[in-house]
Order: C-alpha cells, then sequence, then structure tokens
C-alpha cells in the first residue's frame, strides 16, 4: 500500500521539536514551514490576523491542506513563591494562556477553514500535565488545559477532521539551561517524538494525547 503525500503547514518548524517533525515528515510530505522568524512563513500565534493571513496565504499558493500541526507555543517558567494573584495582566500566567494556549486553540480553529477533509490537525502540550516540576505551574495548566480542550473539541470538529496532542517529555537537543528546569528526567528521543506525530497524522486517531 502507498503512503500518500501529505501536505503539511508545520508552524514552530524551526524550533527543538519543530525540526524533528520536520526530519519525521520529510519524506513523504510537502512540509511548509512557519514560525516568529526562522521559517518560509512568519506567524504570531498571540496575534488571530496573523494566524489568518499565515493560513491564507498557503491556501492561496496551494490550496487545502491535509494537515496542521503547531510545535510552536510559549510559557514562563516561576516559582510560586514569586507569583502573586495581584500581578493582574502582568502576571507569569499571561504568556502561557495568550502564547502556548490560546494560540494554539485560535490556529486549531482557525485551520478548520483550510484543511480537506479528513484533514488532521496536531497540537503540542508537554509532560507538566501529568508531571509538576518546580517553577512549571504556568506550563502545567496549559498544557492541562491544552489535553482536555483536544479530547473535548475533536468531538464536534465534523467534516471528518482529526484532532491531537503529541506530549513530549524533556526532548532530545534541548537546550542545557531548559534542562535544567526537569531534574531527574532523562531526555526522550527526538526521532522517536517525531514519530508520534507522524502517528497523529496517519493512523487514524483522533482527541488523543499521544505521551512520548
Ligand atoms: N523541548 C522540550 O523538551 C519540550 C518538551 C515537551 C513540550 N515542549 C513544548 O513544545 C513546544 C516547542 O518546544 P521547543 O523546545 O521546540 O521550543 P523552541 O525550540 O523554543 O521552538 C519554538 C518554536 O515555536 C516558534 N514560536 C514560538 N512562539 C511562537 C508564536 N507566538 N507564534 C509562532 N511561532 C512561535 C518559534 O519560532 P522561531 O523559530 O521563529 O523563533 C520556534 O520555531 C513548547 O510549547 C514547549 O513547551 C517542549
Amino acid at each position: 500500500m502507498s503512503t500518500p503525500r501529505l501536505r503539511v503547514l508545520l508552524v514552530g518548524a524551526g524550533g527543538v521539536i519543530g525540526r524533528w517533525v520536520h526530519q519525521a515528515l520529510a519524506n513523504d510530505c510537502t512540509v511548509i514551514t512557519a514560525g516568529l522568524d526562522d521559517a518560509q512563513h512568519q506567524v504570531n500565534l498571540t496575534d488571530v490576523a496573523s494566524i489568518q493571513t499565515l493560513l491564507q496565504a498557503v491556501h492561496s499558493k496551494g490550496g487545502p491542506l491535509d494537515a496542521v500541526i503547531s510545535t510552536a507555543g510559549r510559557a514562563s517558567f516561576a516559582r510560586l513563591a514569586d507569583i502573586d494573584a495581584a500581578d493582574g495582566e502582568q502576571s507569569t500566567y499571561n504568556l502561557g494562556l495568550q502564547d502556548k494556549l490560546m494560540g494554539q486553540v485560535n490556529l486549531a480553529l482557525a485551520a478548520r477553514a483550510v484543511l480537506k477533509p479528513g484533514g488532521v490537525i496536531v497540537l503540542t502540550t508537554g509532560t507538566t500535565s501529568r508531571e509538576p516540576i518546580i517553577g512549571g505551574s504556568s506550563l502545567s495548566m496549559v498544557n492541562g488545559a491544552l489535553e482536555c480542550w483536544v479530547r473535548a473539541a475533536a468531538t464536534e470538529l465534523g467534516s471528518g477532521l482529526r484532532l491531537n496532542a503529541v506530549s513530549p517529555s524533556l526532548v532530545e537537543g534541548t537546550s542545557a539551561a531548559a534542562c535544567a528546569a526537569f531534574p531527574g528526567f532523562a531526555p526522550v528521543s527526538g526521532a522517536q517524538v517525531g514519530l508520534a506525530y507522524v502517528r497523529c497524522l496517519r493512523s487514524g486517531l483522533t482527541g488523543q494525547i499521544v505521551i512520548v
């Protein structure tokens, strides 16, 4: 059985995970890359107009997509002792809520308009939804919310569209500074992480959180 070639938009392609995913898809997908700077297309997930501009540009050049993948999304590290309810809009939580959570949710919502029937959306969460780290309450909150949203939203997508998330542990190739926030975690293979996104695209899964 031959594998159909898929046209995939990869947001966050220049990052640690994005590069592993690009490598995993390179043989049998046409990958269109997007990111803040380091990609074919620039997009800021915190800005809905920027997401729409990206999707329209990609659609107008080559028609509907088979898949939209996000390996993007920022959140801040901060110890709970340094977070105060009075921080309001300056809260350390805001970056994760606006960027990693709502950025990916808005990308998924907007992607419905440019996907073929049966198309796939894959988002990225992370291990802190299950395994807390010190200073990681923002990441835990955002990853947990995103995973719940994926399970719920997948049931309502229609048009045969599918929605999944990959939830990696610490990934091979992550900077030493970021690894230091995860004491006792052994990095997981980047190739395995890439394959988790392939499973989300190719194996018919929907509403699933694929843990690596
Ligand atoms: N690395 C890990 O061990 C690990 C483990 C589990 C989960 N995660 C999660 O996976 C995601 C990616 O991690 P990573 O380590 O690959 O990060 P990374 O190396 O910092 O790469 C992030 C990528 O996302 C893009 N990006 C960031 N903010 C964006 C925005 N607002 N709009 C559009 N693009 C944006 C960046 O674009 P530019 O390249 O142009 O800057 C970059 O390509 C993060 O949400 C992280 O929490 C990471």
